[in-house]
């Protein structure tokens, strides 16, 4: 990595085109005097991201994310300026002249930029053993060619070899400079348990995974051993530059073709993409192992809206063609689907065929998806009546999922036209399937409002219950029911305390039943932990201002947090735009450019999440200090103004830390101490209960065992505790 001198930098600047330069990751439709497309920066199905080629200069109407071309690398990349013209430098064929880094460049290069350095060294490295070791040329390369791949592929796709030795790779990338740090980051060797270090790839033939913008972040390798034991594909793992779910296989040589033809063919594996491509057919993508994502169909949807499914026909293939299609109509494509002849993957056939015979295979063979479900589906039970509606329910099930209800209309006329079905009918049942849909999503959420209304009516039954026995003359009842109130409060007192301190604030990860995982803010915690034994508050001003607690986070926190985050973007985005202009203006020279401009991104870097920890802290003593119900704001005030007592109990090692900084323990301690207490207060009743049941033995047996019970629950509520189904979050 070099310095790029002021002549260079200007000659950048002045070559780069910003519709040129957008378009290798939009695809733009001329629009008046500009261009418009789909916005890279958020998901979106109606283009509001526009280019301006007079202004040069581009922008989201929806986000407002954009700028000049080199802003718009620095934002589509994530990468720094420098990093953005060199981008820009490699488009244009503009040299910047390289020199060797002195120690300290190579220690202040990014992690980013570092991880992309040793992977393109190893790329270059795997291509030289593949075409100019012995080793490499008689394993690799034969490999390829016996597959049928030729020259102009193993070059195009950067194809190479590693060699079957514990740790050629990295032997070789510390002897130039690159250190154990970034081969780790990126997996090209892994650290054993007992110290050892070897290479990730080994006697494999590789194949390097490209952005858009052509950085290699990641590589396959397949083995070239028929041993059944061992793992077909060794894959790099996610890192700081891979996400798997937001690449795909072949994207960077297939742009080009996709953008020209309006198209994009999925398929599965490498093979599939490359053997298509050698067959001419270069609009190829493959998913390539994990099961398609959204992330990965908004990139095709930056380019096209038509997307041809092409899967193996064998049934794991079916399978992934299926759960493909459905995301790809939610996410508002058009999609084509083929079935290859049995037998055949996309691989196989196109070796098999010729350009033409592939390309009018394509042709004549794709369909929509109505069809290839009902192909698969009715597949030998042409006459069968189950299958038949059991295929028609699924079809409607997917044309559901369609946002645009223009494309639902196409789709019911077809598969009306198919089943003989009335399209009255169809529209009704897709219909009743949508909102079945929306309701499912909304299941959650009534499940926990159905709890808590069970809650309530179990809270005022003990209310009427209580002022029933409060009006009977001998009351002992009525009392034993109001003193509970009274002894759990300050317990209570304490849970709410935090709820309306930091309520908002993300306190940790919670992982459900099913194992997925959440975010998971203060209150949401609390809500979470108390519902865990159905608890509630049962100090009537707490039990109050806690619900009013929950019901302003649920009616007003989205949108005012939104509205904050994009409050405090603007004044970054305004702070850092003034910046970079002032040192535009001012700097002598590029290294006192990339000086300053680092300078000045550690200065805004904290402003946004700073501000939102601001917000989040005051939202809801702020919200609820002026409600206008008494005991709401009464409560409010008198606790967020209260000075915390955990100086008291942290002193010790809390010169530094502050509350908020222990809330991870302080939060479900606190609702441990209420569990604790309720505990308490059930097993001392139950031994008053015990002193009267005098001599009837079932009485006294039955509340023996309800002590044992609890004295139980007392014991497993520890465990409870340390068993940490929450996690804290690294930072
Ligand atoms: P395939 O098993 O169909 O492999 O897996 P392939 O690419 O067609 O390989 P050939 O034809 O046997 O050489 C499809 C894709 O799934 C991923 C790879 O990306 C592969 O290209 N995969 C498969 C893995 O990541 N790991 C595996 O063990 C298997
Ligand atoms: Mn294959």
């Amino acid at each position: 990595m070099a310095r790029i001198d002021d002549a260079t930098l200007r000659k950048i600047n002045a070559t780069s085109d910003i519709v040129e330069v957008v378009s290798d990751y939009v695809r733009l439709k001329k629009r008046g005097s500009g261009y418009i497309g789909l916005c890279p920066f958020h998901n979106e199905r109606t283009p509001s991201f526009s280019v301006s080629k007079s202004r040069n200069f581009c922008k989201c109407f929806s986000c407002g994310k954009g700028g000049s071309p080199v802003g718009f690398i620095m934002e589509v990349e994530q990468v720094d300026y420098p990093g953005a013209l060199r981008i820009l430098a490699r488009k244009y064929g503009i040299t910047i002249e390289e020199r060797e880094l002195t120690d300290e460049e190579r220690h202040e290069a990014s992690e980013r930029e570092s991880m992309l350095a040793v992977n393109d060294f190893a790329m270059r490295w795997f291509e030289r053993n593949i075409q100019q070791t012995q080793e490499g040329r008689d394993i690799g390369l034969a490999y390829f060619r016996q597959r049928g791949i030729d020259e102009r592929m193993i070059e195009r796709f950067h194809l190479g070899y590693s060699l079957d030795r514990r740790d050629a790779l990295r032997t070789e990338a510390l002897r130039a400079g690159y250190t154990d740090e970034f081969l780790e980051k990126t997996g090209l060797i892994i650290r054993h348990e007992g110290g050892g270090i070897s290479d990730r790839f080994r006697a494999r033939v590789i194949y390097p995974i490209f952005t858009l913008s052509g950085k290699v972040v990641g590589f396959g390798g397949r083995t070239l051993r028929s041993d059944k034991t061992m793992a077909k594909y060794v894959n790099s793992p996610e890192s700081t530059i891979y996400h798997k779910s937001t690449e795909l296989y072949g994207l960077y040589q297939a742009k080009p073709s996709i953008v020209r033809k309006d198209k994009c063919i999925l398929v599965e594996g490498y093979m599939d993409v490359i053997s298509m491509h050698q067959a001419g057919i270069e609009n190829v993508v493959a998913s390539s192992g994990t099961s398609l994502t959204e992330g990965q169909i908004r990139l095709i949807h930056r380019f096209t809206e038509n997307v041809t499914v092409i899967y193996d026909s064998d049934p794991a293939g079916i399978k992934a063609s299926l759960r493909g299609i459905d995301l790809l109509l939610a996410e508002g494509l058009m999609v084509k689907v083929l079935l290859l002849p049995d037998g055949d993957d996309p691989d196989s056939f196109a070796q098999s065929h010729s350009s033409s015979e592939v390309e009018r295979y394509i042709e004549e063979n794709e369909g929509d998806f109505v069809k290839f479900k009902t192909d698969i589906l009715m597949k030998d039970t042409d006459r069968d009546p189950i299958a038949r509606s059991r295929a028609m329910t699924e079809i409607v099930r997917t044309i559901a999922v369609i946002p645009e209800m223009m494309l639902r209309t196409t789709y019911i006329a077809e598969c009306s036209r198919r089943f003989g079905m009335s399209e009255e009918l169809l529209t009704l049942q897709v219909r009743r399937e949508m909102t079945a849909r929306a309701e499912r999503q909304a299941t959650d959420d009534r499940a926990r409002q159905a709890r808590r209304n069970w809650e309530q009516q179990q809270a005022s039954a003990a209310d009427e219950a209580a002022a029933a026995a409060a009006s009977q003359p001998q009351a002992d009842r009525g009392a034993a029911v109001a003193q509970p109130a009274n002894r759990l409060a300050p317990y209570e007192r304490e849970i709410l305390r935090y709820v309306l301190r930091y309520g908002p604030l993300y306190l940790a990860d919670m992982t459900d039943d099913h194992g997925q995982t959440y975010p998971m803010n203060v209150i949401e915690v609390v809500a979470s932990l108390l519902e865990q034994d159905m608890l509630q508050f049962s100090y009537p001003p707490y039990a109050d201002t806690y619900a009013a607690a929950r019901s302003l986070m649920a009616r007003a926190w989205p949108d005012y947090i939104a509205r904050q985050r994009q409050r405090l973007e603007e004044t970054r985005d305004e702070q850092l735009k003034a910046g970079r202009d002032e040192i535009r203006r001012t700097a002598m020279d590029m290294a006192e450019i990339e000086r300053r401009e680092q300078e000045l991104q550690h200065s805004v870097a904290s402003l946004v999440d700073e501000g939102l920890e601001e917000a989040s802290r005051t939202f809801i003593s702020r919200e609820l200090g002026v409600d206008p119900d008494d005991t709401v704001r009464k409560v409010t005030l008198s606790l967020v103004s209260e000075r915390h007592k955990l100086s008291k109990i942290h002193s010790k090692f809390s010169r530094v830390e502050t509350e908020r900084d222990k809330l991870i323990e302080l939060v479900p301690m606190a609702i441990y101490n209420l569990k604790e207490a309720i505990i308490e207060q059930r097993l001392a009743s139950l031994r008053e209960e015990l002193r009267r049941c005098g001599s009837d033995p079932e009485a006294c047996n039955r509340i023996l065992s309800d002590m044992g019970q609890l004295n139980e629950s007392k014991k497993s509520l520890a465990a409870y505790l340390g068993e940490r189904t929450i996690t804290p979050r690294r930072h």
